[in-house]
């Protein structure tokens, strides 16, 4: 484990982009193995969570190889066509390979073993194991429904109408990747809109796809199973979540004014940018266009006053991975943010409102936790800081807490930088070129 230290940042100057979309990368290479043929990505993140899901798939039977440039190219099966692996499917740290890829498999007739990281062997697999048991695989798994745990799939799979008891992107996708190999439609109703990558990306390679909204504000998608789907080469564009920590930093530094090019900014992805708006940041949006199937823009923001604010559970899944980030521009506003609706924070790659609470609090900033909802008091100067917060095996909360430390009083350590490379590698390269002053320390 690195150990790193962030300490007084200067200004932060300059234009960057920011590596692959995660969730994007996961169902590109998913999809690109389901298609018969050949499909091209580029921008991929190679990131430690979508090499996982790349290795899983060449174990499932996908040819999949990168070039000298950085292209990745995939030869895909075909829905169905996935094969019986000889090995454990070791996901490491992601939820989103772990069951995205459970979703594919369920539908496929042979059994499969997944395990994690101990961060992933603690997160809930129930959610998953309930649709999929429906449709007609089998699981045995340990207490909880954790990993590692085995998928019997089913020869014979039935397509079904479920409604998402939690809001979540990876429940929904895994039940539409199981649907693929389902004969009829395999009907998904979200009561609250969650990303749309899968839906999105299922069009781009072909398969019949229908959203509709539904009387109540949620949406109801339909998918036609068993298509063949065509080889779609694609390029992923940045990940807004990764944008995220670059972007508050240059937020909380005064002086600071960046540019990062080619974000996605997919509105079920945007509450941060919509919530850091609303507490006075500057922020410019240009060069709106769309880059496979995916809206993009290049995104500048400038150093300035924050306020706090309510930010409202129903905005949730639409930042859901941005609640480290913006509690660290809380503790920097004047007055106090509330931020409500923040249950599914405690099943992440950590209990991150425990993770936020306690870090914060050890850096000198008032934060308290009630229920699902998390408070932070800002005093609109900068925090203590000072503090050694420990990463927990969760890649945002150790990126997180080196944004803090780069524009508190005393620097900040977290004790183990490796786990950044799941999401964001080359995260404080990329940082102290723009300005930071993050260096290995001692532990
Ligand atoms: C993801 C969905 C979210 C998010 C995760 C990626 C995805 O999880 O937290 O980082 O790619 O579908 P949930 O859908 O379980 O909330």
């Amino acid at each position: 484990m690195t150990a790193l230290s962030s300490g007084s940042s200067r200004p932060l100057h300059g234009r960057c982009r920011v590596p692959g979309d995660k969730s994007i990368s996961h169902r590109a290479l998913i999809l690109g193995a389901l298609a018969v043929g050949r499909t091209r990505i580029r921008n991929l993140l190679e990131g430690d969570d979508v090499l996982r899901t790349a290795a899983a798939l060449k174990a499932l039977g996908a040819r999949i190889a990168r070039d000298r440039n950085g292209q990745w190219t995939v030869h895909g099966v075909g829905v169905g066509g996935l094969v019986e692996p000889g090995e454990i499917l070791d996901l490491g740290n992601s939820g989103t390979g772990a069951r995205l890829l459970m979703g594919a498999v369920a539908t496929h007739p042979f059994t499969s073993f997944f395990s994690g990281d101990e961060s992933l062997r603690r997160r809930p697999m129930a959610r998953i194991v309930e649709p999929l048991t429906r449709i007609g695989a089998r699981f045995v798994a340990r207490d909880g429904s954790r990993l590692p745990l085995a998928v019997v799939g089913t020869a014979s799979p039935m397509p079904i109408a479920y409604t998402l008891p939690v809001p979540s992107a990876q429940v929904k996708s895994a039940v539409l990747l199981a649907g693929l190999n389902a004969p009829g439609e395999t009907t998904v109703i979200e009561p609250v809109a969650t990303r749309d990558h899968t839906e999105n990306m299922l069009r781009h390679f072909g398969a019949q796809i229908t959203v509709t909204a539904t009387e109540t504000g949620g949406k109801r998608i339909v998918l036609t199973g068993q298509p063949e789907l065509k080889p779609a080469d694609l390029a992923v564009p940045g990940d807004p979540s990764s944008a995220a920590f670059p972007i508050v930093a240059a937020l909380i530094r005064p002086g600071s004014a960046i540019t990062i090019e080619g974000v996605g900014t997919n509105p079920l992805r945007t509450g941060l940018y919509q919530t850091l708006a609303e507490m006075g940041a500057q922020l410019g949006v240009a060069k709106a266009r769309i880059a496979g199937g995916e809206p993009v823009a290049d995104i500048t923001v400038k150093a300035g006053d924050l306020h706090g604010v309510n930010v409202p559970a129903a905005r949730a899944p639409s930042m859901i991975d941005e609640y480290p980030i913006l509690a660290v521009a809380a503790a920097f506003a004047k007055g106090r943010t509330v931020m409500r609706g923040l249950g599914e924070l405690r099943v992440k790659e950590s209990d991150r409102l425990a993770a936020i609470a306690g870090g914060l609090r050890k850096c000198g900033v008032a934060a308290t936790i009630d229920g699902d909802t998390l408070t932070v008091e800002g005093k609109g100067a900068p925090p203590k800081g000072g503090a050694l917060v420990a990463a927990q095996l969760d890649h945002r909360i150790a990126m997180a807490f080196l944004v803090l430390g780069g524009a508190a009083r005393k620097p900040v350590r977290i004790d183990d930088g490796e786990t950044i490379a799941t999401s964001f590698p080359g995260f404080v390269k990329l940082m102290n070129r723009l300005g930071t002053r993050i260096v290995e320390a001692r532990r």
